[in-house]
């Protein structure tokens, strides 16, 4: 009798609670370290991500069911996500979350039976490592939780913040750590999963995922999505708004607010060319679909590759196409970063810096070599006065295009180092090769690496082993990848356009009115109208300006060009710069404005760093943030705290 009693209750799900906890909290320190740790260890081999708590190498997930309700009343996301997993054995599963409120954990997949679990201290990075209980056949986690108004992932507009200003508007980002912020995961890179979701929002409202996609408004406001192919878990994005959808060709379109909608597809017009050109380069596009969505202001990067569906900041939307070669660089992405992806964040490179060299070799085949040499300089001028600054700083050794970022945010490896450094590599070695040979390479390295991860190591192994080795080129590999600075073989490029845009400087350097005609080597020099010169050469134009300059040259040019309001966010942001330098206050009205409109981070970031230089311009700087900082993303709010240092007052309802 006694035992029979034991028995009928120790299946009960509240017994089987008290046991594990008993079991649980009986254990020395429950809490897994992060895998920067270094201490060794006997039982377990420690994964190599510093940025997850999660044991793959014993139990990782598979596929991601997630279920979801957004509710924009209360900005909170109500969550299930089913884990389906592959089950070495172990008895603990472990998940990165942060700042998410757990409600309970289960497991099994149709009969579902709770279990316990731990969630440990909390790192003002990593965020927390939640160990599940399960059993050493277990293949389905399934977590129930919410997010919280601390989540770093999602950005939550109201509608004055939208085109439209009538309906609210919900976006995710991603990359690199955020996800653990609106979905507990497994959140390193080196594990690809496939995922699916049903997700429901208000019936005004359309939902899009990084997964197969609606085109219209469905009536109950409810999505089903689904991503066949396996991602890394930074890939998984969602975006909820008032949103319409055009199609550019049967499998590649646009989504944005209807008021956007025409101007997004017009300037978008020739991405089906555009993805044809890196097919051809790059061998085929693997994931059918290829959209973009045009989100709000406040998105904090230019453009985020998630497959499927790159998310698109609206300052690429100028009226020109000038801005077109960022949907490249997303595009790109395709190949490397989703096909191919970094192991982790130390190996970022890999990423970015392949994408930049593809995202300049398809607009090569689109404009023109002489179009992108300019720009491809125009970024080689970012690295080297980037690598001027980080050699100068705390950490050296990030002019390395392998990295080691324990301990530190994975966002301090997101420097031109990683994007230009590792372009300029590529470029190096096509040129000692021989481009033919190159693209062979190439194609060979996305095809033998398709959906897997690769470090910076085995990358060099492969380079040497079907490129380097069998043509006989001695080249400088490490150096290039495990030293600092640029090596001296790096590629040179030359335009001849920027020349000419250095004579014009000089001209204005030599107090001479350019916008009359004036004749150097017997050539007529006049400015005429901004449509003159391309974007590009205008960004040189201003880079080149001496700060030196009499106060009412700038002026006066402004006057003339009108830059400060021109339109164009990177001319805009150009001319701010060189204005904070140069001491011209008539450009604060307007860069207030696009402070307070403009969330990219790329402009954002900057431009305060500048503003902080001197007390006057930080006091200007603290005073108008207080205002604008509910305007911008948490990535772009969180960066910019740092430089001014920036204590938010708490106030009710404030994020
Ligand atoms: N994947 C990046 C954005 C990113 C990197 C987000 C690291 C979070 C962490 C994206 O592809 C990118 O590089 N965007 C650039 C565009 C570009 C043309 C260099 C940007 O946002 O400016
Ligand atoms: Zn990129």
């Amino acid at each position: 009798m006694k035992i029979k009693f034991l028995k009928s209750n120790i299946f009960k799900p509240q017994f089987l609670l008290i046991l594990l906890v008993v079991v649980f909290s009986s254990c020395e320190d429950p809490t897994p370290k992060p895998n920067n740790n270094k201490e060794p260890k006997t039982t377990k081999v420690e994964p190599t991500d510093s940025h997850s708590y999660a044991n793959i190498d014993v139990i990782r997930t598979k596929h991601l069911h997630l279920e979801m309700d957004v509710n924009f009343e209360n900005q909170t996301i109500y969550g299930i996500a089913r884990h389906q997993m592959v089950n070495k054995g172990t008895k603990i599963a472990i998940f990165d979350v942060k700042n998410l409120a757990i409600q309970k954990v289960t497991l099994g997949e149709t009969e579902e039976v709770e279990t316990t679990y731990v969630l440990g201290e909390n790192d003002s990075l990593l965020g927390q490592p939640l160990s599940v209980t399960v059993d050493s056949n277990t293949t389905f986690v399934n977590i129930y939780y919410q997010t919280t108004d601390k989540c770093e992932a999602l950005d939550w507009l109201e509608p004055k913040l939208t085109s439209g200003k009538k309906h609210p508007f919900l976006y995710s980002q991603g990359q690199a750590i955020l996800t653990r912020s609106w979905i507990p995961v497994q959140g390193t890179p080196s594990n690809r999963i496939t995922y699916s979701a049903d997700v429901k929002v208000p019936i005004e409202l359309m939902a899009v995922m990084s997964a197969t996609n609606p085109r219209e408004l469905d009536s109950l406001g409810e999505y089903h999505f689904e991503m066949k192919q396996a991602i890394p878990c930074y890939l998984i994005a969602l975006a909820v708004g008032d949103l319409r959808y055009v199609d550019l060709n049967e499998n590649c379109g646009v989504y944005a607010e209807p008021e956007m909608i025409d101007a997004c597809a017009k300037e978008f017009e020739d991405l089906p060319t555009m993805k044809l050109t890196a097919e051809k380069l790059f061998g085929k596009y693997q994931w059918e679909q290829y959209d973009v969505i045009v989100l709000p202001d406040s998105f904090p990067f230019g453009g985020m590759e998630n497959p499927r569906l790159t998310f698109a900041n609206p300052t690429l939307i100028t009226g020109d196409k000038s801005l077109v070669s960022v949907i490249a660089h997303e595009l790109a992405h395709s190949w490397s970063g989703n096909l191919v992806t970094n192991s982790d964040w130390d190996d970022f490179w890999l990423n970015e810096g392949f994408t930049v060299y593809i995202e300049n070799r398809i607009m090569e085949e689109l404009e023109g070599k002489e179009i992108s040499d300019m720009l491809s300089l125009i970024e080689f001028q970012e690295l080297e006065s980037e690598m001027e600054v980080i050699s100068a700083g705390a950490h050296p050794e990030d002019t390395k295009l392998k990295l080691s970022l324990d301990g530190r945010s994975p966002d301090d490896g997101m420097t031109s180092v990683a994007y230009v450094k590792g372009a300029y590599f590529l470029k190096t070695l096509e040129k000692r090769v021989g481009r033919a040979n190159f693209d062979v390479f190439l194609k060979r390295y996305f095809r033998e690496f398709a959906f897997q991860t690769i470090t910076t190591e085995q990358f060099e192994k492969f380079l040497n082993e079907r490129l380097l080795n069998p043509m006989r080129i001695r080249f400088n590999t490490k150096e290039w990848l495990y030293e600092e600075g640029l090596p001296k073989n790096c590629v040179k490029i030359e335009s001849k356009r920027f020349d000419m845009i250095q004579q014009y400087v000089d001209l204005v350097v030599d107090g001479k009115n350019i916008f009359k005609r004036n004749y150097v080597d017997g050539k007529k020099l006049q400015v005429k109208s901004r449509d003159q010169f391309i974007t590009q050469e205008w960004l040189a134009f201003i880079r080149a300006l001496p700060d030196s300059l009499p106060l009412q040259t700038y002026r006066n040019l402004d006057a003339r060009m009108n830059f400060k309001n021109c339109g164009n966010a990177e001319i805009m942001f150009e001319w701010y710069m060189k204005n904070i330098d140069a001491g011209n206050d008539k450009v604060y009205p307007q860069m207030k404005r696009f402070l307070t409109k403009v969330g990219r981070r790329k402009f954002v970031e900057p431009l305060f760093e500048k503003l902080n230089e001197t007390e006057v311009n930080h006091a200007w700087a603290n005073r108008h943030y207080a205002d604008i900082r509910d305007n911008y993303h948490f990535v772009t709010r969180n960066t910019v705290d740092g430089i001014l240092k920036f204590k938010p007052m708490v106030k009710a309802g404030s994020k």
